[in-house]
């Protein structure tokens, strides 16, 4: 039996608090490499000889299509590498900012590199005319994705170079990306004036150089890009509620903001941590779909907005980033914990995947459901409904490992936990997928950047299994 201190120190180590979540961390990162110490060692790679040779599956399973440095995924030891920091690391110390700094740059900012793009990505979070633009399309009845994506392609407002029909006669510069169209800031005297935007409080200021990247178009467009989704995502969420959408808050960071513009509430110290935790988890995770359609699109040397726009597309779908949307309904059909077994079985037997679980890559415990497994725990001790709903979650898991995990390598990946976090910092379920989206877009950015560097454009084949000796008919005579 336990001890008073036994309890108290177990009681203490359960409170949700910002020190007690890089412990639970840490303790789920020294799990994990325990897990998974007998798999072997990687073979790793700092130099490659192309073509490369490799055994190719459908969907391109195991085809190499370039190099990078900037993220590893190690499947059966379930490792997640951001530029060579473990993800376990990153959540415990870093921030979203930094963590997105990193991908794009290739190394960690110096104090006055981080706070100079934390001040950046704030002001570039103020998009009044993106928001005004977005409001004149029906947002708060579309699906939440293709509004993102809408605005993603609307915060680039002036015509740019590619746009062009070489044609036109273009009197202006055109090379401008950013949130740039000027539009009236207070209501003029109009019968229905509805939104004013305080335009005094952010003022656009574009960073000193800091290394040779920083200045290009591309990197301008990727801080755009990176501050102005999360602006885009919680404007339709304050849509969909009805509401005004808001503008950042001087005092903020890039987390704490993005779920005040989205709740429209001053998110607590732990609330904005786990927020860039989560974000931090998701921002970059390989060549997985989004990725990948991102960087099909760039490679054509089309535009970047659009790019990102491409990823968001690839990431809406309920097999990519939608699950998490999914694992939630689920959670809520099986209804009790006591239900999780029947529910498994039965959908085992009408052979249905179960959401949040299995993994492309991944054969061990994803390190991104590892530490936001224990992240709900903490909160939704205090919450009857959500209290149900992880228990509901942690019966099933149990089940699901139990019979898939050895046999198929089949754990919960990390769109098992998401929604339960989000959902408990009040978050709305249909905006789910749109979290992940704010985070990747670093990811997409960075890798996109980089497959520029030495661009070629994509082109995989088909084998051609069709017949060839077919004779037309004409329609009437078919
Ligand atoms: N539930 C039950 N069985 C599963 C699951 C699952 N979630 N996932 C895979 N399996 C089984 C398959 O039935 C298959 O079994 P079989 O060999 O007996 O036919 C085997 O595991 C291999 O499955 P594949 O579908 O071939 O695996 P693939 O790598 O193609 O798919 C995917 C990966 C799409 C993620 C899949 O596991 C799945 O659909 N999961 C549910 C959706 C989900 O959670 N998606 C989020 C992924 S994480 C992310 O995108 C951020």
């Amino acid at each position: 039996m336990k001890n008073k201190t036994d309890k108290a120190e177990e009681q203490k180590t359960r409170e949700p608090t910002v020190e007690n979540i890089r412990d639970l961390i840490l303790d789920a990162k020294k799990k994990a490499y325990a897990e998974t110490d007998s798999e072997p060692e990687p073979e790793l790679t700092s130099t490659v000889e192309w073509p490369v040779t490799c055994t190719v599956g459908p969907g391109l399973e195991g085809a190499i299509a370039c190099e990078s440095k900037i993220g590893y995924v190690n499947g059966s030891k379930g490792w997640l590498i951001y530029r060579g920091y473990d993800i376990f690391d990153l959540c415990a110390y870093s921030t979203f900012e930094e963590t997105s700094y990193l991908l794009l740059h290739g190394r960690l900012p110096s104090q006055s590199e981080l706070t100079e793009f934390t001040t950046s990505l704030r002001e570039r979070m103020f998009i009044p005319q993106t928001q005004r633009l977005m409001l004149s399309f029906p947002i708060e009845t579309m699906n939440p994705m293709s509004a993102l994506r809408l605005g993603t392609n609307l915060m680039r407002q002036k015509q740019t170079y590619r746009d062009r029909d070489s044609d036109t006669e273009v009197g202006e510069i055109l090379a401008t990306d950013d949130d740039t169209i000027p539009m009236e800031t207070r209501p003029a005297g109009k019968k229905n004036p509805v939104f004013e935007f305080l335009t005094g409080l952010f003022k656009r200021v574009h960073p000193a150089s800091a290394d040779a990247l920083v200045g290009s178009d591309e990197i301008e467009s990727c801080y755009n890009l990176i501050a102005g989704v999360a602006s885009v995502a919680a404007t339709i969420g304050r849509t969909r509620a009805g509401r005004i959408p808001l503008e950042p808050l001087p005092e903020c960071g890039f987390a704490g903001n993005y779920l005040y513009m989205v709740t429209g509430k001053r998110p607590t110290a732990l609330e904005e941590r786990i927020m860039d935790i989560s974000l931090i988890l998701h921002a970059d995770h390989g060549m997985n779909a989004s990725t990948f359609a991102s960087m099909v699109v760039a490679s054509t040397l089309s535009d970047i907005y659009l790019a990102i726009g491409a990823g968001i597309s690839a990431l809406s779908g309920p097999l990519h980033g939608g699950a998490n949307v999914e694992v939630v309904k689920m959670l809520a059909e099986i209804g009790d914990p006591s239900n999780a077994g029947n529910w498994f079985r039965d959908t085992t037997a009408a052979k249905k995947k179960i959401m949040g679980f299995g993994h492309r890559v991944y054969k061990a415990y994803d390190p991104r459901a590892r530490i936001l497994g224990p992240i709900s725990a903490l909160l939704t001790e205090n919450d009857a409904t959500l209290k149900k709903t992880y228990a509901t979650a942690v019966a099933l898991e149990a089940e699901v490992v139990s019979e898939l995990g050895a046999t198929k390598k089949i754990f919960p990946n990390v769109d098992f936990y998401s929604g339960i976090v989000y959902s408990a910092m009040g978050i709305p379920r249909e905006l789910y997928t749109t979290v992940f989206a704010v985070s990747r877009v670093a990811g997409w950015c960075a890798r996109v950047v980089e497959y520029l560097e030495n661009n070629r454009i994509f082109r995989p084949r088909a084998l051609y299994t069709g017949t060839f000796d077919e004779k037309y008919i004409p329609p009437n005579e078919r």
